[in-house]
């Protein structure tokens, strides 16, 4: 068992859990908030929905000891939100609900619209929701009730947003979060906020070779897309390339066909990818911006790289919660791992063939629990 104090609803909560243990079952079962419904129980029905520092996450995807330190909201958190008052109203108005079983993660989820989207239009609201399932309703009663109180907040009939913290992540293991200087100023570039609806993150590792050689390596198409976990190059010229990412995100798999723009500019070893894909399977669409400099760091190269992109459709679930971040970082981790392999004459450290989101999440949640736990 292992000691977890965290603020659960504005109240302070120290408890005891195994490891093992997640969120929803934390708060269900041991603080008997049971306003947090369980569905698929992996991540795909939003049903479990809760706040995490402000930020809408699954709570059957979190593990309570991760969340040590951290403060949690759940549905029965909100009695005094006007937003949340707004919209229980406006969900019994449209008739946003019927068994009432995905209304909880439904309403916290359409909360974080509401403050995070005022000029959402319908079909904005419908993308936002899309990581939330309903078996009752068919959605529009939902959609309509979120969209009366964006028009009535637009209209000044409720209070102005509350800001939401960001969730603290802690750095996986085995990487740098501090930016060297030389690199600092795009690094607050990247730590500026998103554009709308984006996610962004960034991130720096180090090469143990020279900047010419990484820098050359680079501009070989074919040998990062050796490196990147799940991606398939199928067509490239000197700036474009065209390709695949195959992901596997619990039960559902993904594999996102596109292609990118590549921009590199010599005298300040910096570059820029801008591309987009979209997988029929999924009906998910993605567009992607990459940005990345190289600076030298001893005899090696230091390199900072910032990614936002924008993910619609049915996988955008996965694009808001801190562990999306983190997944993002664990594939530049492993991206590096296999640079550095390569280029010190070895084959890929990790096989690329296909990415795991799953396995990489799960590694990403692992990683914190060992740093909570103090293991190596
Ligand atoms: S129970 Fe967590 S997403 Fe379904
Ligand atoms: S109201 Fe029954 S699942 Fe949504």
């Amino acid at each position: 068992m292992t000691a977890v104090a965290l603020t659960v609803n504005g109240e302070r909560v120290s408890a005891e859990v195994e490891p093992r243990t997640h969120l929803g079952d934390f708060l269900r079962e041991q603080l008997r908030l049971t306003g947090t419904h369980l569905g698929c129980e992996h991540g795909v029905c939003g049903a479990c929905t809760v706040l995490i520092d402000g930020q809408p996450a699954r709570s059957c995807l979190t593990f309570a000891v991760a969340c040590d330190g951290l403060d949690v909201r759940t549905i029965e958190g909100f009695e005094d939100d006007p937003p949340m008052a707004a919209l229980r109203e406006a969900f019994s108005r449209e008739h946003g609900l019927q068994c009432g079983f995905c209304t909880p993660g439904m309403l916290i989820a359409a909360r974080d619209i509401v403050l995070r989207l005022p000029d959402a239009d319908e079909r904005r609201v419908r993308v936002e929701l899309s990581g939330n399932l309903c078996r009752c309703t068919g959605y529009l009663g939902i959609v309509n009730a979120v969209r009366s109180v964006l028009e009535q907040r637009r209209a000044g009939g409720t209070p102005a947003p509350v800001a939401a913290a960001a969730l603290a992540a802690a750095a996986p293991a085995g990487f740098t979060p501090a930016a060297a200087p030389a690199v600092a100023p795009m690094v607050a570039a990247a730590d500026a906020p998103a554009r709308q609806g984006w996610t962004r993150f960034a991130e720096t590792f180090v090469i143990a070779q020279p900047p010419a050689v990484v820098w050359a390596a680079l501009a070989d198409f074919p040998v990062v897309a050796a490196c990147l976990p799940g991606a398939e190059l199928t067509e490239h010229d000197a700036r474009t390339v065209k390709g695949r990412l195959h992901v596997k995100l619990g039960p559902m798999q993904a594999a996102f066909a596109g292609s990118a723009v590549i921009e590199r500019d010599d005298a300040s070893l910096t570059g820029t990818a801008k591309g987009a894909g979209g997988d029929n399977a999924s009906r998910s669409r993605t567009r992607a911006e990459l940005t990345y400099r190289l600076t030298s760091e001893g005899a090696g190269t230091r390199i900072a790289v910032a990614v936002e992109y924008d993910l619609q459709g049915p996988l955008a679930q996965f694009s808001r919660s801190g562990l999306a971040q983190e997944l993002g970082r664990r594939i530049v981790g492993v991206f590096a791992a296999n640079l550095n392999a390569r280029l010190s004459g070895g084959g890929a450290a990790v096989a690329p063939a296909a990415l795991s989101a799953g396995r990489l999440v799960w590694q990403a949640i692992w990683a914190r629990v060992k740093a909570l736990l103090g293991l190596r």
